[in-house]
């Protein structure tokens, strides 16, 4: 193809909030029959942040998106759209994005938000991406953001020493690429979902049932058994797309769920560990926010550098899975 012939969507800066309240994994020894060294070792997580009274989805959101807005030298009011993936919003409605739009001061474009569990982030980006080839926006601020500390059920062992609060976003924006796969920007990606798995990971509320948020639930095992297997397929997928292995990638940045899940998942595409991102020892699991996050502190760290082939994948309660491609 020649070349300036294909529209791409380019991230043009990347951000990211934590709230300051850090929970190590001891402080769960004195409120369940749970250990560090449990936590660690079928886990990797060692700490997370949990946000604090009065702190939101949104609010943390809105950090997140200032930061990427800084990164990115971009103002607000040069973005045409905000799409928030989350699954603890700040109410029923209005959406988490449509507040995030308020709080930025921003009066023009549309904002909405998309609901993937913690595959959100993948969905949000293919979304934004397809909003971009379209012509619908130029520019959209793309945030994962999650409060997961509000759904956890803290007696339950197996759950609530897994989550942790945050946000991460990235500025998409169009560029011209000529094609091929040596453009920056998004070049492939691949959504699943399987409604019928709905009973191993889901929360027990909601508004038409019973009113109220409801709390976590998960079949732990049969979770990792999906997440080993299909993880792995659709980066896989996603990459055979558009010609490209597991030997060309620079960066995995995975869903930060487990870090068993995490390298059973690199192992199974042939790259080694220090190829991944991994934030799960500092963050825990995240859901939507945590692949922003990786993005964003993986570029801080120094380890995602531009021109660099990044692969994402995610999945989460539904089943929802998938995988993006991206040249950073
Ligand atoms: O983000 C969405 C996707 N979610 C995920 O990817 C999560 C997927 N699942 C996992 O990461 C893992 O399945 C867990 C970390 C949740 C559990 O690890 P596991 O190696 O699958 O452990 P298990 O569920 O098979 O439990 C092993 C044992 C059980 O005891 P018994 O029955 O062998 O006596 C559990 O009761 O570990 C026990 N256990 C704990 N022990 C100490 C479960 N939670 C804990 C705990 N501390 N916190």
């Amino acid at each position: 193809m020649s070349s300036g012939s294909v529209v791409r969507a380019v991230v043009r800066g990347v951000g990211h909030y934590l709230p300051t309240r850090v929970v190590p994994n001891t402080e769960f020894e004195e409120k369940v029959d749970t250990t560090d060294e449990w936590i660690r070792t079928r886990t990797g997580i060692e700490r997370r942040h949990f946000a604090a009274e009065g702190e939101t989805t949104s609010s943390m959101a809105t950090h997140a998106a200032r930061a990427a807005l800084d990164d990115a030298g971009v103002a607000i009011g040069e973005i045409d759209a905000i799409i928030v993936a989350t699954s603890t919003p700040d109410l029923t409605f209005p959406s988490a994005a449509s507040m995030v739009q308020a709080q930025l001061g921003m009066t023009r474009g549309f904002a909405f938000d998309v609901q993937a569990v913690c595959a959100g982030f993948i969905y949000a980006l293919v979304n934004a991406n397809a909003l971009i080839l379209s012509g619908q926006a130029g520019r959209v601020l793309v945030i994962g953001a999650e409060t997961f500390s509000r759904i956890l059920d803290w007696s339950d062992r197996s759950t609530c020493v897994l989550f942790g609060d945050g946000a991460g976003a990235v500025v998409l924006e169009k560029a011209e690429g000529d094609g091929s796969v040596a453009d920056r920007g998004i070049l492939s990606s691949e959504l699943h979902s399987d409604g019928t798995y709905g009973d191993l990971l889901y929360v027990d509320g909601g508004v038409s049932t019973t009113g109220t948020a409801g709390v976590l639930k998960m079949q732990g095992n049969a979770v990792f058994r999906h997440a080993v297997e299909k993880l792995a397929d659709t980066a896989h997928t996603a990459l055979a797309k558009v010609g490209l292995s597991g030997d060309d990638v620079d960066w995995i940045v995975p869903h930060q769920a487990n870090l068993r899940i995490i390298s059973a998942t690199a192992q199974r595409m042939g790259v080694p560990m220090d190829r991944v991102v991994v934030t799960v020892q500092e963050h825990g699991n995240t859901s939507a926010a945590s692949i922003p996050l990786a993005l964003s502190v993986g570029k801080s760290r120094g380890q995602i550098k531009p021109g660099q082939l990044l692969v994402m994948e995610a999945i989460g309660g539904g089943l929802v899975w998938g995988s993006v491609v991206l040249r950073w």
